[in-house]
């Protein structure tokens, strides 16, 4: 028996009043997960409307009206390509401009229903498969990298930022792998490369986050308007040109026979997966699942314990698999943050929605918004939701959790990404590496401490 129908609660308010008030509440007052929170105190159930930014004075065009989904069973109406349209909503009804992507449309912006969907994920998958044969031993090389520049710096400084040199192992490591390309030969690249990402992915998504610059300046200048794409054009084309000249040859070649793409297409979608998806992706997310590595001391050991007890010698994806604590440790990182924290879909037809104990209406055209960190935190799926349980996913119960794990725009198990769905087809790859590179740490150092980005100290452990 479906849950009975009700209307929708909540409502959009006045037309330029209405959204205003509530992206000030979103990026000001109350910030993202008390802007929801407080909504789904007062409507109760876990669905209603509301405003979402960007909006008014310069956002012409774009609507702000949105039916916020906050639960598991409602979010995954989401995941359902017969009702959710995907076509222009990665990051809501604003769409950065594709001047940004050389006028490509890029994979994440493409809907289902759009031939070109199939031809540019089937192309994103055989890159990624392409590139699992030098994946691991290019991580390797560039962990090694990163970590003795992080150890310099410690005994130079007493501590350090690991922001930065991440970054510059993300970057060399994801080049090689998935463009063929080996940055340590172009040095101006290396050093360039991260930095033009940041500056390219921040003026693409300024308008839709916060990044905590004192109000109202941050309302004022970086929420009130589009970024132009020529601001990066210069670095975006060098970029671009190193993956068209340095990118491996063979690989461009074969992709414009199977995928009838150009030449010129194929370099801006590998631009755009190594940059936006890949590089963008681990960028949010392996920070804090570091930080928080480093300051549990702990948890640390017990993980230590276990990457030193299982697994090969030598690490690989099928050591990391026999370390359930570690696997387990990155599936919690991503339930309790998500990296991507909020996912949007439009209503391709009038359809019914479900959530526990109530069905909704939404009309053709709505735009449904989900907001990944409270939905991972459903307490109707997960026991003490507010509480972080490393080994909340280790065992039979723990698997059957991962069911509802939807950081990738899907489920963890149950459901693969591929051509006909819109999942991020790096997902195992990512708890793959995340659990690699915690694994690598913790057999790499007998204690590291620290917060944040700030390693303080390092130990190293007397045998490998
Ligand atoms: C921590 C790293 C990553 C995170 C957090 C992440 C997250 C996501 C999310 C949430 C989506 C769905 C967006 C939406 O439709 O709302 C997505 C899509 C996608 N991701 Fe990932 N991703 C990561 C790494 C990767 C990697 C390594 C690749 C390399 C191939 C990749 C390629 C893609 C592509 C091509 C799509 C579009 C899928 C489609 O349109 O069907 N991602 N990713």
């Amino acid at each position: 028996m479906p849950p009975p129908l009700q209307p929708i609660p909540g409502s959009y308010g006045w037309p330029v009043v209405g959204p205003l008030r509530d992206r000030l509440d979103y990026f000001w007052f109350q910030g993202p997960d008390e802007f929801f929170m407080k909504r789904m105190k007062k409507y109760q159930p876990t669905v209603f409307r509301t405003n979402i930014p960007p909006c008014f004075p310069f956002f012409d065009g774009v609507n702000p009206n949105v039916v916020a989904v906050l639960d598991c069973k409602a979010f995954a109406h989401m995941f359902d390509v017969e009702v959710a349209d995907k076509k222009d909503i990665l990051v809501g009804d604003f769409v950065p401009s594709a001047a940004f992507t050389g006028n490509v449309r890029t994979c994440a912006y493409l809907d289902t229903f759009e031939p070109n969907h199939a031809q540019v994920k089937r192309f994103a998958m055989d890159i990624l498969k392409r590139s699992s044969k030098v994946w691991v031993s290019e991580l390797l090389v560039s962990l090694d990298e990163m970590w003795s520049t992080v150890e310099s710096n410690v005994s130079a400084k007493g501590s350090t930022n690991f922001l930065l040199p991440l970054q510059r192992c993300l970057f060399k490591f994801l080049t090689k792998s998935i463009v063929g390309a080996d940055v340590s030969k172009s040095p101006d690249i290396a050093k360039s490369g991260p930095i033009i990402l940041d500056a390219w992915l921040a003026l693409q998504l300024l308008p839709t986050v916060s990044i905590n610059v004192v109000q109202p300046l941050e309302e004022i200048f970086l929420h009130s308007f589009r970024y132009p794409s020529f601001l990066i054009r210069r670095g975006y084309n060098k970029l671009a040109d190193f993956i068209g000249s340095k990118g491996t040859r063979k690989q461009t070649n074969l992709t414009r026979v199977h995928y009838g793409l150009t030449e010129e297409e194929v370099v801006h979608h590998l631009l755009f997966i190594l940059g936006f998806n890949a590089f963008g992706g681990f960028s949010v997310f392996l920070p804090g699942l570091l930080g928080r590595l480093i300051s549990d001391q702990t948890l640390q050991e017990q993980l230590r314990v276990e990457a030193r007890k299982n697994g090969n010698v030598d690490l690989s994806f099928d050591s990391v698999k026999q370390m359930p604590l570690v696997q387990s440790f990155v599936y919690e990182t991503l339930r309790f943050k998500p990296p991507v924290p909020t996912q949007f879909a439009r209503a391709r037809k009038d359809f019914r929605l479900s959530s526990y104990d109530a069905s909704y209406d939404i009309k053709k055209g709505e735009v449904l918004c989900g907001y990944q960190p409270l939905v991972m935190r459903d307490p109707k799926v997960f026991d003490d939701p507010d509480s972080f349980k490393p080994d909340r996913f280790v065992g039979d119960k723990g698997a059957e959790l991962l069911k509802y794990l939807y950081w990738s725009n899907g489920p963890q198990v149950g459901s693969t990404p591929n051509e006909m769905n819109k999942q991020c087809p790096g997902r195992d790859y990512v708890t793959l590496t995340a659990s690699l590179i915690v694994a690598y740490l913790v057999r790499r150092y007998d204690s590291i401490t620290g917060d944040g980005l700030t390693i303080r100290t390092v130990q190293k452990a007397m045998t490998k």
